[in-house]
């Protein structure tokens, strides 16, 4: 199959098919490479017909190699364009796709013609991990409401992912997914082509499981790790559970609220070798409470801060295996984070 490269100048065509069953096309050309994650290259795009400035993403080859050996995999796009609106209207703090991205601007053999899609592009937003990473270095620590705020946000916008009738799971959810504007008041997710979701399809009405695509080391649950070592070559990752989700919400939690003392970027599952974090996940050695593995002193010490029953919160999700929800947390977080004495 012959790819064309991505490159300045490369015309694409968008195409949308709504509930109306027509399909809508313009097209696109390239201008700027904006971003790199580990699934595609985000770019810049020139076009006539967009009120607002959109981006292209484009999978890389192992994501289309992917597609072509499962062409129900492109499928996933389908109805997230179709309802693209309803989505933006429900769960508008998620970046949606928009349109889907072909060579051709026809619809015969059209799986191996898809190169991705297009969504909204966000301005001034910069990636959670920037956040905490910037904490962890000790030059901006979050403040008390900030870091609340923060966890209570992430806590809302994963409930109502959550209770959408598509039972959508974030999957991937980790700090280069969640985007956070200067003010650090607004969140928005992105990746929602790798979201775990169940829908009806249209035509025969039968239920379509859409799987999740790909998870990061370190940002991952006890049950997709056992899922992962239970599957065979080439599969798809079964369902996974809310509780999947409701597992790394706790990390990153713990990570942002960690950021308040100025160790922002600071895991749970830190011991002294990163290559370990998914084994201490998976064995739920969860540091800070626990003998092995050992870790510094110092974390110690401000973990403790933390006010006993968000500690004994941790406890349960990393260690007793009864994740709290983000509702639960939430309610946590403002009636004993948000009281902490100053300073
Ligand atoms: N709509 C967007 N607006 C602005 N930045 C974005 C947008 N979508 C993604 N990004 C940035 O680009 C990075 C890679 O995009 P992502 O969709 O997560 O790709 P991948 O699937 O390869 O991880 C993200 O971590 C985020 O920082
Ligand atoms: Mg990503």
């Amino acid at each position: 199959m012959v790819q064309p490269i991505p490159a300045k100048g490369t015309r694409y065509f968008a195409l949308l098919i709504d509930e109306s069953n027509q399909p809508d096309w313009y097209d696109i050309t390239l201008n700027s490479v904006f971003n790199k994650g580990g699934a595609a290259e985000l770019w810049t795009v020139d076009t006539d017909n967009a009120n607002f400035t959109i981006l292209a993403k484009l999978w890389n080859d192992e994501v289309l190699a992917g597609i072509a050996a499962h062409p129900p995999e492109a499928g996933r796009l389908i109805p997230l364009i179709r309802h693209r609106d309803e989505l933006y209207a429900k769960l508008r703090f998620v970046v949606w796709p928009r349109r889907i991205l072909f060579t051709r601007p026809e619809l015969d053999n059209s799986v191996a013609d898809i190169r991705g899609f297009t969504m909204s592009k966000l301005s001034g937003y910069r990636k959670l991990f920037a956040v905490l990473d910037a904490a962890q270095e000790g030059e901006t620590p979050l403040k008390l409401h900030e870091a609340a705020y923060l966890a209570e946000a992430l806590c809302g916008n994963v409930q109502r992912l959550h209770a959408h009738p598509w039972q959508f799971r974030f999957g991937d959810l980790t700090p280069n997914n969640i985007l956070v504007d200067a003010q650090l008041t607004d969140l928005y997710f992105v990746d929602a082509d790798s979201f775990q979701f169940t829908y009806n399809d249209p035509f025969t009405g039968a239920a379509q499981q859409i799987a999740i695509n790909g998870l990061t080391p370190g940002y991952t649950s006890p049950e997709a790790i056992a899922a992962n070592k239970r599957r065979q070559r080439g599969a798809f990752l079964p369902p996974l559970s809310e509780d999947h989700d409701n597992f790394i919400l706790a990390i990153l939690i713990y990570q942002i609220l960690m950021s308040h003392f100025g160790l922002g970027g600071t895991h749970p599952f830190q011991g002294s070798n990163e290559d370990l974090l998914d084994t201490y996940i998976e064995n739920r050695q969860f540091a800070p409470e626990l003998p092995d593995p050992p870790i510094n002193d110092y974390i110690v010490a401000q973990y403790k801060r933390i006010p006993e029953n968000i500690r004994s919160a941790f406890r349960h999700t990393f260690i007793d295996q009864k994740p709290l929800k983000p509702a639960e947390w939430k309610r946590l977080i403002s009636d004993s984070w948000r009281s902490l004495p100053p300073g």
